[in-house]
């Protein structure tokens, strides 16, 4: 089924390929861990490896959008908040580059593709950022729509994500409450700062939808994702389920979700909502998105910066290493 291209670590073993995919099977069908030493189909270690290192990429992009708005909270307390928020992103981002290379992928190749465009990060950043309230959508609809999709990473086959996901669940759920807090604030405050709520749910609602990834029926990977383990639900199951969760939210909220078919299915127990237009979210992807350019030059101008920090953690660590072999 999955062919006989199977890599690992332990290249010199003379055990045969059907064993060895024997093993990798009776993991899946047992619920267990594949670790980065086990046997492993190449279709799946290089499946992970696109999957984690686009996830890594978003959540390094994702500061920017945020990042923008540290200096301009509007309190010390908002500020604190955004700053420990903004620096949690960056350590998702270095959990799950450190996830993809316990599978053998390069960091500095990975960031090579980033910047090169050949490999993409959630095209929700891709949207400006234009007023404060936007701190709260984002962490609100945003943070809410990741926690969504990755709660079920924390049962994907490969241990070292699954392990990750555990932790940057529990951040995501911090965010995704000091989103609501915001937007809370500024519903139950003027006129003003609730029509600034409102616009800015306005405009995040329909991309935090297309978060979820085209509909099941246009998902060509999607089964293959399934059968190894990786995926748990499909994308409209997943979007059903952050509809679910957040209608009631934004009634807590007062504020009114920016689509005229959302409403209660009695038969189903779910919330009906109208159709997604894809054609904007393909837009976004081919890089004609209003942020494309601006989040990939910020980075990649961020990565030349930050040069010397590498050669001199590079020289420090051969310092460090000579050390120790002249003790020894
Ligand atoms: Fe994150
Ligand atoms: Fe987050």
């Amino acid at each position: 089924m999955y062919g006989n291209d199977f890599t690992a670590p332990d290249e010199g073993s003379r055990e045969p390929a059907e064993d060895r995919l024997a093993e990798f099977e009776r993991l899946l069908e047992t619920e267990g861990r594949v670790e980065p030493r086990d046997v492993m189909p190449d279709g799946y270690r290089k499946t992970l490896i696109r999957q984690i290192a686009q996830h890594a990429h978003s959540e390094i992009i994702g500061m920017q959008p945020e990042g923008n708005w540290i200096s301009r909270a509007p309190s010390l307390r908002r500020k604190a908040i955004l700053m420990a928020k903004v620096q949690d992103e960056a350590g998702h981002g270095l959990y799950l580059y450190a996830a993809a290379e316990t599978l053998g992928a390069d960091r500095g190749e990975l960031l090579d593709m980033l910047h090169s465009g050949r490999q993409k990060y959630s095209s929700i950043f891709n949207y400006p950022t234009l007023t404060w309230a936007d701190m709260g959508a984002i962490g609100w609809l945003v943070d809410g729509a990741a926690i969504v999709n990755q709660v079920p990473l924390c049962r994907c086959s490969y241990g070292p994500y699954a392990r990750a996901m555990v932790r940057v669940c529990k951040e995501e759920s911090f965010h995704q409450r000091q989103g609501f807090e915001i937007l809370h604030t500024l519903s139950h405050g003027t006129e003003a700062q609730k029509a600034m709520a409102q616009d800015a749910v306005d405009r995040w609602w329909w991309p935090s939808l297309m978060m979820f990834g085209p509909t099941d029926d246009a998902s060509p990977n999607s089964a293959q994702s399934m059968a190894w383990g990786i995926k748990r639900f499909s994308n409209d199951e997943l979007r059903q389920r952050f509809v679910d969760m957040t209608v009631p939210q934004a009634e807590v909220l007062g504020l009114t979700l920016p689509d005229p078919d959302l409403r209660w299915n009695e038969e189903r127990g779910s919330y009906d909502f109208g159709e997604i237009d894809f054609t904007e979210l393909f837009e976004v992807i081919k890089g004609n998105g209003p942020c494309n350019k601006q989040r990939l030059a910020h980075r990649v101008r961020a990565h030349e910066d930050g040069a010397w920090v590498r050669e001199a953690a590079d020289a420090y660590a051969a310092k460090q290493a000579r050390r120790t072999s002249e003790v020894a």
